[in-house]
């Protein structure tokens, strides 16, 4: 009987991709070249851009003759139905796809990507996709373009707040957490929309931090670094990928047929299909690597990019490529192939109008579930960077407050760079003011003062500022960039906060009252003067519609504060790039202050403001019988490394226990520490965990510099602690 469940189970799941490909073949066999290239053209609606527009006054006309095969920038149960109908005119009434930057929420809002990162929270994390998911399944949209997997180096470069930081492990784990998140049950359950996984590859290491830059690198760091997170959203099934704006060593991606068909649809066995970032087909003659359009083209559809976003370089040169022989018909079905199985697995030729429903779109939309999943990560993305004097947590009764600064009563500031902005949002975001307020018990009363704008040259609130202080208890300051500081194209070759902000903060630290710093930024920020002079500082990224409430929980006390670090902070721009898992040079810096030919600099230490993996708790944890198994391996042995974390304060709290591991000698050289594992311990004050971690040979391998990937003998130093600098160390050796 089992046997038999077993074999009716596996036709069950085989059959419907067996059967998806015979119709996606019968249905090419039935369209012309044009309603080929159609399926590769995807333009966005006149209702949103998010790059530069191009004019096309026909776009109906060109999905009622089928030469469109996806729009983005479309939402909503009414936009997306009546663009679907016009695809239903066409001769073959094949549907429309729709794609949107549904990046950290849709209806709701949740913290920005690098935030959740921060939480180290994967359950939560694939939590937060999904609720996107299925808000945006309930209003039309059947594809999100993240998650975005760039490992990234450079806090100058804007798009830092769309990723998961500098790690490669740690951004592994939650590219495979979002992919999971967005397409929940899988495509054909109506709850689950496209991801993608992008920007393939190498985005986040563009010189300077300057968005668009070229990228140069070894291909030893691109397979052993920034390659990981897309081969983990692979394995995850992701969908689709889009390639990126960036030349890799001279090649740019969207022509890169080592990236796309080598490595994605080749060594990964990719099936779903590969999109253009917006307009990057065409930008391969700005990059001087394609002569004119129709080379650009032909490039592009050479190297496997299926669909193009918006450069019209596939609609109007692709026909003429196929005539004149420089393409093949080949390579051309097996991009439409690509796109119209997507199609055919969401279920979009049994139902176009599936994901149009506005019932279900009311129903998703004002889930109250919803909100306090927004909640909860908001609070665990924060990362308390520094509580000297215990002010934090703040009491709730008898007190007075003084809430100061631009951000007091933000709004929209906290939906980030990447959101989908609702007409009634400003009710539903909760605002620092609003979620203090809620907070405060008997006793208790609040003023407010804004001090300053974000960015200009204006003191003259300081005076109002100084007042509230003087008539208060604790001031709460809030600093930081404005929402679209960080982003695409928000580019800083300054990470100091703008305008006159640190000035606000040394004239509220001159009242003497105890101030609590709060910092809403999309990137690490340099704030030196306030990390050396402010006793509480809360880093606080911008949070999404539950933001408020979350602050509030955290400063109360109601949520213990538990985030880390997902990039290293440095203490001015000169560092950048800094990361915490460099190389160590033949001359690290010398304990001996002597010698000073060492790899450093003369005007600042090389070590972060703060590390990466980071931050602090209202209680305190201690590490202790720190122990290996063995000191001694061979071959595929298991070592097992436990630690016993205690609770040594008095509030209850969460750690999140890093593990690192070092290759002391390597046939290349190998960083100075890695993060291999973590995981997360809830503790009551005065309580012990023990925590266990396996590590095995595959947690030792590598790439060496002719690309294989191996471990090899030797000895290894294992650390653990509670951030990437304050670790305890053990080693042993393991051999072959
Ligand atoms: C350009 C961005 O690089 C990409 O991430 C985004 O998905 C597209 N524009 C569409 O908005």
């Amino acid at each position: 009987m089992l046997c038999m469940n077993t074999f009716v189970q596996a036709q069950s799941v085989l059959a419907p991709a067996a059967i998806i490909d015979r119709r996606v073949d019968s249905l090419l066999s039935l369209m012309t070249i044009d309603e080929k290239i159609g399926q590769l053209n995807q333009l966005t609606s006149d209702w949103i851009f998010t790059g530069p527009i191009k004019n096309d006054n026909d776009k109906v006309a060109q999905i009622k003759k089928g030469m469109i095969g996806s729009m983005l920038n479309v939402s909503g149960v009414k936009h997306t139905r009546e663009l679907q109908e016009y695809a239903m005119q066409s001769r073959l009434k094949i549907p429309l796809l729709f794609g949107l930057d549904v990046i950290h929420g849709f209806r709701t809002t949740f913290p920005l990507p690098l935030a959740e990162a921060a939480s180290w929270d994967l359950e939560a994390i694939e939590k937060s996709a999904r609720i996107a998911g299925k808000e945006a399944a309930a209003a039309g949209v059947h594809w999100t373009f993240a998650p975005m997997v760039d490992i990234s180096r450079d806090p100058r470069w804007g798009r830092v707040m769309e990723g998961a930081g500098e790690d490669t492990y740690l951004g592994s784990l939650i590219a495979k957490a979002r992919v999971k998140g967005f397409q929940g049950k899988g495509l054909g359950d109506k709850e689950s929309i496209m991801a993608c996984a992008k920007h393939f590859a190498a985005y986040g290491a563009a010189i300077g931090g300057r968005d668009y830059n070229s990228v140069d690198m070894s291909m030893r760091t691109l397979w052993d670094t920034y390659l990981p997170p897309f081969k983990a959203a692979a394995d995850a099934g992701a969908a689709t990928f889009m390639n990126s704006f960036n030349d890799l060593n001279g090649i740019p991606a969207t022509g890169n047929s080592y990236l796309q068909r080598d490595i994605l649809k080749g060594q990964w066995d990719f099936k779903g299909f590969v999109v253009s970032d917006w307009g990057s087909i065409g930008e391969m003659v700005n990059h001087g690597y394609a002569a004119n359009e129709k080379e650009a083209a032909r490039m592009a559809i050479q190297a496997g990019s299926d669909m193009d976003m918006e450069s019209r370089c596939y609609r109007d040169h692709l026909y003429q490529l196929l005539k004149e022989n420089k393409i093949q018909h080949s390579q051309l079905d097996d991009a439409v192939k690509r796109i119209l199985r997507k199609k055919f697995e969401l279920g979009l030729f049994e139902d176009p109008f599936r994901y149009c429903d506005s019932q279900r779109q009311d129903a998703q939309w004002n889930r109250a579930s919803h909100l306090q999943a927004a909640r909860e990560i908001a609070t665990r993305s924060m990362v308390l960077l520094k509580n000297e004097k215990q002010i934090l947590p703040l009491p709730n009764h008898n007190i007075k407050i003084a809430c100061v600064g631009p951000f007091v009563k933000s709004v929209r500031d906290h939906l980030g760079f990447w959101s989908i902005e609702w007409p009634d949002d400003s009710s539903r975001i909760v605002t620092l003011w609003d979620g203090i307020n809620r907070k405060l018990g008997k006793g208790s009363s609040l003023v407010y003062a804004k001090g300053c704008h974000t960015n200009d040259a204006d003191t003259s609130g300081f005076a109002e500022a100084k007042r509230a202080a003087l008539q208060s208890d604790v001031v709460v300051l809030t600093v930081g960039e404005e929402r679209n500081m960080s982003g695409e194209s928000k580019s800083r070759s300054s990470l100091r906060l703008p305008g006159v902000q640190e000035q606000l903060i040394k004239a509220m630290v001159a009242t003497g009252k105890p101030v609590v710093l709060l910092i809403h930024a999309g990137r690490p920020l340099v704030f030196s003067w306030a990390a050396d002079h402010v006793p509480s500082i809360l880093y606080a990224w911008w949070l999404g519609t539950e933001a408020g409430n979350a602050m509030a929980d955290v400063l109360f006390g109601d949520y213990n504060p538990s985030g880390k670090l997902p990039m290293t902070f440095p203490r001015n721009e000169g560092q950048i790039p800094i990361y915490y898992n460099h190389f160590n040079t033949g001359r690290p810096p010398a304990t001996d202050s002597s010698n000073i030919y060492v790899s450093s600099y003369i005007d600042l230490p090389n070590s972060p403001r703060y590390p990466f993996g980071y931050g602090l708790s209202y209680t305190s944890f201690s590490y202790e019988s720190f122990m290996l198994s063995d000191t001694s391996l061979r071959g595929n042995q298991t070592l097992t490394v436990t630690v016993r974390v205690k609770n040594t304060g008095k509030y209850p709290g969460k750690e999140t226990v890093q593990l690192y591991l070092r290759d002391r000698v390597g046939k290349a050289v190998r960083p100075v520490k890695e993060l291999k594992k973590f995981e997360q311990v809830y503790l009551q004050p005065g309580e012990t965990k023990e925590v266990i971690f396996s590590l095995t040979t595959a947690d030792l391998a590598y790439y060496d510099n002719e690309l294989n990937y191996n471990w090899e003998e030797g000895v290894f130093d294992v650390m653990v602690g509670g951030n990437s600098r304050d670790v305890h160390m053990r080693s042993l050796q393991w051999s072959k």
